[in-house]
């Protein structure tokens, strides 16, 4: 290594510091929960290299999350959090399924946390992680005393918010980077772009889509194989049909499944047309649905009728490798920007 490209790395190091020490991991780059996709084998491939695996826990029960975390622990030393759903019936319940294996982190997704469940989160010792889509509401979720927020833009992979990271790590980022770590997400492919962040006042950074053709992704065959096809403008958001039906836009691939979910729409919308469900539940119906066609994609491999989550990173996908060498080439990537800039 050149003289040169050890400043690089230093400043990297250092930039990443507050981040890495507040997760406990070498380096602060979170491996965004996927559902489906972030089970033991990735969530512990990302800590073993360095970043911070994340179990996505989506609709599991409780034994389920248990066992989940468990195995997680048999394949890691190394700390690793744990999402939850705050629209979870059993939310307080898989709390503490968290706190009795002393699980470091919570990220709590899908709105704001319900009352209750961060206090219950703190008490079992773990640190809290919020998602802030506006900066109105980061202030709001670090007055109610969350240790520290992701901004997710929407070029992400799965639920997304209408608004770019780029936009939203701008506005954010200035405001209340100096009061909690802010790990920016949406959109990365490389490390330049995580410099970038790094010196904007993000703590660190999250990905997704980056690891989802990693060796040690469980991601049927086919799911990878549409990864490492696809480019940006292949991962779209989905369209809301009936203005009484808010749908969250989920970013996938597309393919025949937009159009099984515009048909779920249209029939769920005749269903409340009818009387024949009240809102909640057909919001409910709705969020079911995703749950069933990820699973199609990524477990079943059925990646046209399925639903093949990406975001626009996903044309910056294009091998299977380790999770290892996916961290040490992000890693290089964000130590040479630092190096050109020091030059
Ligand atoms: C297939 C897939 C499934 C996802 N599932 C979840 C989830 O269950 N919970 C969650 O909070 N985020 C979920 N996400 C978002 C990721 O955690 C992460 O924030 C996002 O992928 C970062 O953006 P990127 O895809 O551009 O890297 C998912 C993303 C993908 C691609």
């Amino acid at each position: 290594m050149t003289g040169v490209a050890s400043i690089g790395t230093e400043r990297l190091r250092r930039r990443m510091a507050r981040g890495a020490a507040f997760l406990g991991s070498e380096v602060a780059i979170l491996g965004g929960a996927m559902s489906w996709v972030s089970e033991r084998n990735l969530v512990a491939a990302i800590s073993n290299a360095g970043g911070f695996g994340v179990i996505a826990c989506w609709a599991m029960t409780t034994d389920l999350l248990d066992r989940e975390i468990a195995a997680t622990k048999a394949l890691t030393a190394r700390p690793f959090g744990v999402n939850l759903i705050t629209m979870h019936p059993d939310l307080m319940a898989l709390i503490a399924v968290c706190g009795r294996h002393g699980v470091g982190h919570v990220v709590l997704a899908g709105g704001l946390p319900p009352k209750g469940s961060l206090e219950a989160i703190k008490a079992t010792g773990a640190k809290v992680i919020c998602f802030a889509p506006a900066l109105s509401l980061a202030r709001k979720l670090i007055r109610s005393g969350v240790d520290a927020l992701v901004v997710e833009g929407m070029e992400a992979g799965g639920h997304i918010g209408p608004v770019s990271t780029s936009v939203l790590a701008q506005e954010i980022l200035p405001e209340v980077a100096d009061q909690v770590p802010v790990f920016v997400a949406g959109g990365i492919g490389r490390g330049e772009a995580i410099a970038g962040y790094l010196d904007m006042g993000a703590a660190g950074v999250q990905l997704g889509t980056k690891f989802v053709c990693a060796t040690e992704s469980i991601a049927h065959p086919h799911f990878k194989k549409a990864f490492l096809r696809a480019s940006a403008r292949d991962a779209v958001a989905s369209v809301q049909l009936d203005p009484r039906l808010p749908v969250i836009p989920v970013r996938a691939l597309r393919n025949a499944g937009g159009e099984l979910f515009t048909a779920k729409q249209r029939e769920v919308a005749g269903h409340l047309d009818e009387g024949r469900v009240a809102m909640a539940e057909a919001q409910l119906q709705i969020e079911h649905y995703w749950a069933g066609a990820l699973r199609r994609a990524v477990i079943d491999g059925d990646v046209e009728h399925g639903s093949v989550m990406a975001g626009q990173s996903v044309g910056m996908v294009t091998r299977e490798e380790p999770a290892a060498a996916i961290v040490a080439e992000l890693m290089a990537e964000a130590a040479a920007a630092f190096d050109r800039r020091a030059a």
